[in-house]
């Protein structure tokens, strides 16, 4: 009955229309359900207490459904401020047999707004397990490497003994989290340590955050295996791509309501998301112009027909600018300076550095305003105004409500299958990064095809002997780029 009150949420009466919504998505999302026909019976996660830092949606709450029937435990954050989906966090509190007084779900810490102090307090509440013996979880499910990221530097404070001076932070997020350290620090000496040495792994949803773990291997810090989601390729080459290509446009109509067609639109970046944005933009009407470090992503979006050049020769003339890099500094103070009046600026790469906001946010007599929740005109001096969304954070979740159920589906069929490997075989993975094995790759795929009405060709035997695969499957070799 103490539990009952384990978990935040903005509003336990938006758990009905929640509830409603989540019953539409498992129609989407076949892989998750034949997941839990699947591994009904055999439980593979009985004894898992899985701890979750993902955007907390509709879709997520499939996901953690899903968890849940295969046995095991949940407690889950969002992974930024702005995406958490308020009824989708109801009804996972609630949970299908509870009513808004009586709730009886999964405890869960996310509303849409929060601030970065209520953030990291909601990742410490996910990692903080009442009845566990270390005090934590035994997996961790990350999406950017957030809650991976506050056991790591917990743990290495806790070796030195001491947190650095909160003078130091690097930025405002930076500040909150060794305020979180310095508090946790005096509180328990060993939280961390503790807390980090039942950890069997984590499962990492996104580029940005798998960067963070092949980091930490190459600098010796890991503490924990780690199964990198994002690479398998019916994940990157699906909700990357197909994903923002429904979403980046979703979030900039619901913002701005402004027609795309006709329009100049500039995307830096041409990775899976910037391959998904550029397409999205193209398919509005929109002449879109990409930029590209990297020659053979440059090459890739000239042969697909569009403009590549920098950001200097079309920040004066482009209206709409999109940031999808996962690196800093993308677009500057001193370019938004430049942009036309009403440009929209937008990011849909993890984090909220692309966009050099702080940077806007010092430039002499500028003002901000707020239109609405996530939409944010700055005017500079001249009266020139640009168009923020999301105060520079990922705008797909923060504007509209990320990637539909279809294409989430075969991500979190890719997460729930790293979570079985990692839990069910800790033997097979020693400390470092892992991609998912490739006949579950292909088997996430598989998952998927009946509802869309693909029927697949059969591979016949002295076929299969000739280009030397099973008739089963794997069909291609590991270094196979699709
Ligand atoms: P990626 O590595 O495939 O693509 C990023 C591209 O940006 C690369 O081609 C790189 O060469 C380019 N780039 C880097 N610095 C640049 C610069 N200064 N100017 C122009 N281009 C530059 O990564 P992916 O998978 O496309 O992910 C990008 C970001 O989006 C990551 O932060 C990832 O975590 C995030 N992401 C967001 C999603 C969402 O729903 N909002 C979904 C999936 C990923």
């Amino acid at each position: 009955v103490e539990n009952r009150q384990d978990f935040k949420v903005a509003d336990l009466s938006l758990a009905e229309f929640g509830r409603k919504e989540i019953t539409l998505a498992e129609h989407e999302m076949p892989g998750l359900m034949a997941i839990r026909k699947e591994y009904a019976e055999a439980q593979p996660l009985a004894g898992a207490r899985v701890t979750g830092s993902l955007h907390m949606t509709v879709q997520t709450a499939v996901l953690i459904e899903t968890l849940v029937a295969l046995g095991a435990q949940v407690r889950w954050a969002s992974c930024n401020i702005f995406s958490t989906q308020d009824h989708a966090a109801a009804a996972i509190a609630v949970g299908p047999d509870g009513t808004p007084d009586d709730p009886r779900g999964i405890p869960v810490f996310a509303w849409k707004g929060e601030t970065l102090q209520e953030y990291w307090w909601c990742t410490e509440q996910a990692l903080t397990w009442p009845d566990s013996p270390t005090g934590g979880p035994n997996m961790i499910l990350d999406d950017g490497g957030d809650a991976t990221l506050l056991v790591h530097q917990g743990v290495a404070y806790e070796k030195d003994g001491k947190v650095p001076p909160v003078e130091t932070a690097e930025s405002d997020e930076h500040r909150v989290i060794l305020q979180l350290l310095h508090r946790t620090l005096g509180e328990n000496p060993r939280k961390w340590t503790q807390l980090a040495s039942e950890i069997r792994g984590v499962t990492e949803e996104t580029t940005t955050g798998v960067h963070r773990l092949y980091e930490m291997q190459r600098e010796g810090t890991l503490l924990f295996p780690a199964i990198n989601v994002n690479d398998a390729v019916t994940k990157s080459k699906f909700d990357n791509k197909y994903g923002c290509r429904h979403s980046l446009v979703d979030g900039i109509n619901r913002a701005t309501d402004v027609l795309i067609g006709g329009k100049t639109a500039v995307v830096c970046g041409y990775g899976d998301v910037g391959k998904g944005c550029a397409e999205s933009l193209r398919g509005q009407g929109a002449r879109v112009i990409v930029t590209e470090i990297d020659p053979i992503c440059a090459l890739q979006a000239a042969m697909d027909g569009y403009q590549v050049t920098t950001l200097d020769e079309v920040v004066y003339k482009a209206d709409i600018f999109i940031t999808t890099t996962g690196n800093k500094d993308i677009i500057l103070a001193a370019d938004m300076a430049k942009m036309k009046h009403q440009a929209i600026v937008g990011n849909i790469g993890h984090f909220d550095n692309e966009i050099d906001m702080a940077g806007l946010a010092k430039i002499p007599g500028i003002v901000k305003d707020e239109v609405k929740p996530q939409v944010h005109t700055w005017t500079f001096p001249d009266g020139k105004k640009i168009i923020v969304l999301s105060e520079g954070r990922l705008l797909n979740l923060g504007n509209a409500t990320g990637h539909p159920s279809f294409v989430m589906s075969n991500s979190f069929a890719d997460q729930t299958l790293a979570q079985i490997e990692l839990f069910t075989k800790p033997d097979e993975y020693p400390t470092g990064v892992y991609t998912l094995p490739k006949h579950l790759d292909e088997h996430v795929a598989r998952l998927h095809l009946d509802a869309l009405g693909v029927k697949l060709t059969q591979l016949r035997p002295e076929q299969a002997a000739y280009i030397g695969v099973d008739v089963a499957g794997p069909y291609k070799a590991d270094h196979y780029r699709y």
